[in-house]
């Protein structure tokens, strides 16, 4: 919207702005006063009120430009840099326009590209990328047993770094977690722990949980599977374990279009999707699940005759 503004409506924001700043210099705010180290940061330069940048009208710290000093303050909402650098971060009076030095494709497209601040292998707001939400972003970014799950699906997923309740809102540095859309409309996150969660569940309700620091998990991490026994079978729907029993029989049996081997997931987009989906990986076999599951056929010595499950 401030790219469509005429030639002489920026020249008056422009003019406006520099009013207000300069009308700023006696009031509680002070434009030229040094950046201190109210930020918590031990940065050299910010400690102690002093400023050892040689401008006597510079509010940074000498080397401020280096994205790793303005760039980690900016993502860790340290200061409303809108409250010099314009509300929409286009530049007012002294303070330059963020748009002034990014580098290419282009300088506005840092705004809207994700990657600029969260990193291309997902990064905590500090910049790092161990602990914190690092590793789970990344897991659930593979493909290996269910397809990409989006921002949206924990998150209210903006579009641009102005966007609302994205990096401005009233909890900075901090980001809020939405379980609105996709799979988990119902699922909670306190104390690191996401809770009654569809898709760590046992397929059979809203009833999975996982910790932030949950190891990697084989197939028997949400709901039974080949490696668990009797036991664990028996918490399956139906007749899963009494088919589980029998010798020689796999999930891929009746579970081809999801798994070709029972072992791993062959088809990512059928796995943890919501629905679940039964086919017949045995010839002349039948699954059909129009309201309920039915089988005919033979299979493990047995002639079904459209059986319920
Ligand atoms: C209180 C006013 C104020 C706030 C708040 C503020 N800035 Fe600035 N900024 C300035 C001024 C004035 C300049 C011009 C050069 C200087 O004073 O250091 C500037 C310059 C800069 C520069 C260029 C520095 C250089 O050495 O060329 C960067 C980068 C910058 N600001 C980033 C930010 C970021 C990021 C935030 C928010 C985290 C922020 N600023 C918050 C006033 C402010
Ligand atoms: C004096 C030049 C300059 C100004 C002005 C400037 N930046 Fe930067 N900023 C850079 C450079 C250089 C990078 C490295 C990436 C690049 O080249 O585009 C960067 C990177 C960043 C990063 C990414 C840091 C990371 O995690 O890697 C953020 C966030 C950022 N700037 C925020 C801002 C904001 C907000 C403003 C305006 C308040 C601003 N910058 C103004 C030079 C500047
Ligand atoms: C499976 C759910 C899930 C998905 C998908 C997800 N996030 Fe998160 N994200 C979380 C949770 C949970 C936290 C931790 C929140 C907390 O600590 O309060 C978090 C934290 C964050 C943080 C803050 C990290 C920090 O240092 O505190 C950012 C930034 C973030 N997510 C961005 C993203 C982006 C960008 C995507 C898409 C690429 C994404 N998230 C996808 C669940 C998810
Ligand atoms: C200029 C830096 C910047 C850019 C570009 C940026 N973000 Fe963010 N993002 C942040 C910051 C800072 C936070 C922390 C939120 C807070 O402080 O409340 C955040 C938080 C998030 C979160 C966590 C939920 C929340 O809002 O608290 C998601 C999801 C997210 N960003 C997605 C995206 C996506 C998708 C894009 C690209 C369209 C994007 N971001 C571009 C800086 C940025
Ligand atoms: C993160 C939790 C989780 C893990 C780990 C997991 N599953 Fe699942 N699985 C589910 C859920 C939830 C369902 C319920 C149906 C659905 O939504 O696709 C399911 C369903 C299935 C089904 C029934 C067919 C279907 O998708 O509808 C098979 C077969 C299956 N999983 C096999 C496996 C195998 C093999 C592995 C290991 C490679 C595995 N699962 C690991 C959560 C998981
Ligand atoms: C004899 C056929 C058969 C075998 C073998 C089988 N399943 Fe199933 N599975 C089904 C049927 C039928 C359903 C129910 C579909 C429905 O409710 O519409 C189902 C449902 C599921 C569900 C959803 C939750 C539930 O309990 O209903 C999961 C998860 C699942 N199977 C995993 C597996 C895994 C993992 C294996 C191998 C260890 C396996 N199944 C072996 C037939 C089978």
């Amino acid at each position: 919207m401030l790219f469509a503004l005429s030639a002489t409506m920026r020249l008056t924001i422009v003019f406006l702005a520099a009013l207000t700043l300069a009308a700023c210099d006696t009031g509680s705010f002070v434009l030229t006063s040094p950046e201190t180290g109210g930020s918590g940061r031990s940065d050299a330069g910010m400690g102690g009120g002093d400023n050892p940048n040689p401008n006597p009208n510079a509010y940074h710290p000498v080397g401020f430009s280096s994205p790793d000093l303005h760039g980690l303050e900016f993502n860790l909402q340290e200061q409303d840099c809108r409250s010099c650098h314009g509300s929409e971060l286009e530049g007012v009076a002294q303070a330059p326009s963020c748009d002034s030095c990014h580098s290419s494709p282009e300088p506005t497209a840092w705004r809207s590209d994700c990657t600029f601040c969260h990193g291309d292998s997902p990064k905590n707001l500090d910049g790092s990328l161990v602990g914190g939400f690092a590793q789970p972003h990344l897991t659930h970014l593979s493909t290996a047993i269910t397809t990409t799950i989006e921002c949206s699906a924990c998150h209210n997923a903006p579009s641009d770094v102005l966007s609302l309740d994205h990096a401005f809102d009233s909890t900075p540095g901090a980001a809020e977690v939405v379980f609105a859309a996709a799979l988990n409309p119902q699922a909670g996150f306190a104390n690191n722990t996401c809770s009654n969660n569809y898709c760590h569940g046992n397929g059979r309700g809203n009833n999975g949980s996982v910790a932030i620091d949950a190891p990697a998990m084989s197939c028997e991490g949400c709901h039974a599977g080949p490696a668990s026994g009797s036991a664990a079978w028996a918490t399956m729907s139906g007749r899963h374990r009494l088919h589980l029993n029998l010798n020689g029989v796999t999930c891929a049996d009746c579970h081809v279009d999801v798994t070709t081997n029972g072992l791993a997931i062959t088809n990512p987009a059928l796995h943890v999707d919501g629905i679940k989906q039964a086919s017949s990986g045995v010839a002349g076999f039948a699954i059909t699940q129009a309201g309920q599951v039915r089988c005919t056929g033979a299979c493990h010595g047995d002639n079904h005759q459209n059986e319920s499950w």
